[in-house]
């Protein structure tokens, strides 16, 4: 059951094509987050699905409902979608109670009932008792989450969020997130997000497409879409690697892979997650292990949470190895390194390196 429903959608600015046979879905009551680097076309298919630029080729369904495609062009107005801008973009001169209003059909905001649904929309996004505040007087999350309110006033059948975090700072970002998070769930809403953010990506959304240079290459659960990427350039993107060249027999310079590893044919490139590198201090690791590789601790970055170890390792690329522990190792130290499978292989030949 899908909500959203992208086919073969293209488009072009002059002779860019930013957008490349995008093919895209949104399941009912999901949150779906369009992930990719900047440029990529996440805002233009973003306007497209809105109504504020037409595809060159290609249809959108929403609910079943063809909204652009051949000969069928739905204006913005009309098309019972939601929109929670990038800053907010609240009016100035009218207080919470009626920017919430605002989102609602003309013919409701004047009637009593609007108070009501105004109440219910601020208990929703975690504000209570704001009406009658101006803009100016609220925090640049809460604002972020009156911009949802509104968003969500008319009960729109999609809401569509454009990096509505980016003008946050670091420490509301993730408070704000979940608060969003929760208010859609809560109102049972199908969303759309776009972000640069794998963090926030992965963190978020029920389903998460990545796109790179108008297309979508990969679109799965956030899990999978960060364990086992479908190409290289995935792995990079989602977050950090240790890249190590394989054999066809699974051995590299951290030793053999574990077996449930996908190896190709051929050999090719390991990609493993920096915490899929497990360390024990050298002295203490078990002795005559066949495969015991140990390293000397370069660089330590103590994140309080947990600690990224940059690790000499001749053999991998740029001589170096990530790995990331709970506990500091002490710069200069030698410890084991294990592998913790499975890790992703790509064969060097599709890979583009
Ligand atoms: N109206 C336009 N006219 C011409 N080129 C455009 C227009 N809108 C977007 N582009 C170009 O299309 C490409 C994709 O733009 P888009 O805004 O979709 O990227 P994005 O993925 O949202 O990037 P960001 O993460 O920086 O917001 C860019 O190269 C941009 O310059
Ligand atoms: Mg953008």
């Amino acid at each position: 059951m899908s909500s959203v429903q992208i086919r073969a959608v293209n488009k072009a600015f002059g002779a860019h094509r930013v957008l490349r046979d995008v093919d895209f879905d949104v399941r009912e009551g999901d949150l779906s987050v369009l992930l990719g680097p900047s440029g990529c076309g996440k805002t233009t298919l973003l306007r497209i699905v809105a109504g504020h630029l037409a595809p060159d080729s290609g249809t959108l369904q929403v609910g079943g409902r063809t909204l652009a495609g051949p000969g069928v062009f739905v204006s913005p107005e009309r098309r019972g979608i939601g929109i929670v801008p990038q800053d907010g973009a609240l009016f100035p001169h009218l207080d919470v109670a009626g920017n919430i209003a605002f989102g609602l059909p003309g013919r409701l905001r004047r009637k009593a009932r609007t108070s009501a649904r105004v109440r219910e929309l601020l208990d929703l996004v975690g504000l209570p008792g704001a009406e009658d505040l101006p803009p100016s007087q609220l925090s640049g999350g809460q604002q972020q989450r009156v911009a949802l309110a509104r968003a969500l006033a008319p009960e729109p059948q999609l809401v569509l969020l454009d990096e509505p975090f980016s003008a946050l700072d670091a420490a509301l970002r993730g408070a704000v997130r979940a608060d969003v998070r929760h208010a859609l769930l809560a109102a049972g809403a199908t969303a759309l997000m776009v972000t640069h953010d794998q963090e926030e990506a992965l963190s978020m959304a029920d389903s998460v497409a990545v796109m790179q240079g108008g297309r979508i290459v990969m679109h799965d659960a956030p899990a999978n879409v960060y364990s086992t990427p479908t190409s290289l350039e995935v792995a990079r993107f989602v977050g950090d690697v240790v890249e190590l060249p394989v054999s066809a027999n699974g051995e590299t310079a951290l030793g053999p892979l574990p077996e449930d590893s996908n190896v190709p044919p051929g050999g090719g490139i390991a990609v493993l997650r920096p915490e899929q590198l497990v360390l024990t201090p050298a002295l203490a690791a078990p002795m005559g292990s066949a495969h015991a590789v140990v390293a000397t601790v370069a660089e330590v970055e103590y994140f309080g949470h947990d600690t990224l170890v940059a690790l000499d390792l001749p053999g991998a690329s740029g001589g170096r190895v990530l790995a990331r522990c709970a506990r500091p190792p002490e710069p200069g130290s030698r410890v084991r390194i294990d592998i913790e499978g499975p890790v992703s292989c790509y064969a060097t030949d599709s890979s583009g390196v």
